[in-house]
């Protein structure tokens, strides 16, 4: 699809599978809202995707753990006189550290990032996506959402959240010509395990479960304009969520506690 006047909205754009997202995007021909907290990345982003596909690159600094960004994101969208018909809630991290130990305002921060700045977003930029009875969501959620709960981590559950309002969303909209996907990666390479903390035991993992960003991207995107409301992108991947679905609690439970790569 190439479409000259259609604009996405990237959050988590400075890095990994949001950067990759603004790239295979403006190559379509769409304009771009680059949202993130390392403006100076953001702004090389957008210099070099207008000098390459001579797309409109915007670029918004902003840190979505705050609870006032989305509507800041929003009011900058329409001070410069744009509207979002793609929005790609990308921006995601996770810790690692014990439940207990960690500060109330990390965890709140996680859960601020990845649930509810991912869906304000969608709710501030649905009603005129409906109105002009075209738009594109991906959220993305992980192959976590599917695999078993990892001992102190906020970030499967979370995912479980994304996966789960993904879809919620896509039967509302669909009828309107709004397309909602999740997308869900497995270990993808990009900069999340060294904010983790977890690139020593990332990269212990088989080559096999890795998938480059493009890879995520491309199938993402195939999979929100083909109407698909889930996405696990790569065969490998595919083969996991299956193989998961199947398995009962008491055993996810005990496979989670037994194997996890990142526990301390
Ligand atoms: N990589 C994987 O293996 C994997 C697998 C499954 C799902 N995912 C999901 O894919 C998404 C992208 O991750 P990635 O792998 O591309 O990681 P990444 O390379 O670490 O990129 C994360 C992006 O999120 C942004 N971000 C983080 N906290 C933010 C905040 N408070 N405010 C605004 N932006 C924030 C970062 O920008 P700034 O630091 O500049 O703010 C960065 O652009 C995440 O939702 C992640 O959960 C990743």
């Amino acid at each position: 699809m190439t479409d000259h006047t259609r604009t996405a909205l990237v959050t988590g754009a400075s890095a990994g599978i949001g950067a990759t997202f603004a790239r295979v995007l403006a190559a379509e021909g769409l304009d771009l809202v680059l949202v993130a907290r390392r403006k100076e990345r953001l702004d090389d982003l957008a210099a070099e995707l207008e000098e390459q596909h001579r797309v409109r690159c915007e670029v918004f600094s902003a840190d979505l753990s705050d609870p006032s960004a989305p509507a800041a994101i929003m009011a900058f969208v329409a001070e410069k006189q744009l509207h979002i018909d793609v929005l790609i809630n990308n921006a995601g991290l996770s810790g690692m550290d014990a439940f207990a130990d960690t500060e109330w305002e990390s965890l709140a921060g996680e859960i601020q990032v990845m649930v509810t700045a991912p869906t304000q977003l969608a709710h501030l930029v649905v009603p005129g996506m409906k109105e002009r009875r075209w738009g594109r969501i991906i959220n993305l959620s992980s192959l976590a959402a599917f695999a078993p709960p990892g001992e102190s981590l906020l970030y499967t559950g979370i995912k479980s959240y994304v996966l789960n309002m993904s879809q919620a969303l896509d039967m509302e909209l669909k009828p309107h010509g709004v397309h909602v996907t999740a997308l869900c990666p497995g270990f993808t390479y990009s900069e999340f395990h060294d904010v983790m903390g977890s690139r020593e035991a990332a990269t212990s993992l088989p080559s096999l479960l890795w998938q480059q960003p493009e890879a995520v991207v491309r199938e993402g995107w195939g999979a929100v304009n083909a109407g698909k409301p889930v996405c696990v992108p790569g065969v490998v991947n595919k083969v996991i969520s299956h193989a998961m679905r199947p398995v009962p609690y008491r055993a996810q439970y005990a496979m989670g506690k037994t194997f996890n790569p990142f526990k301390h």
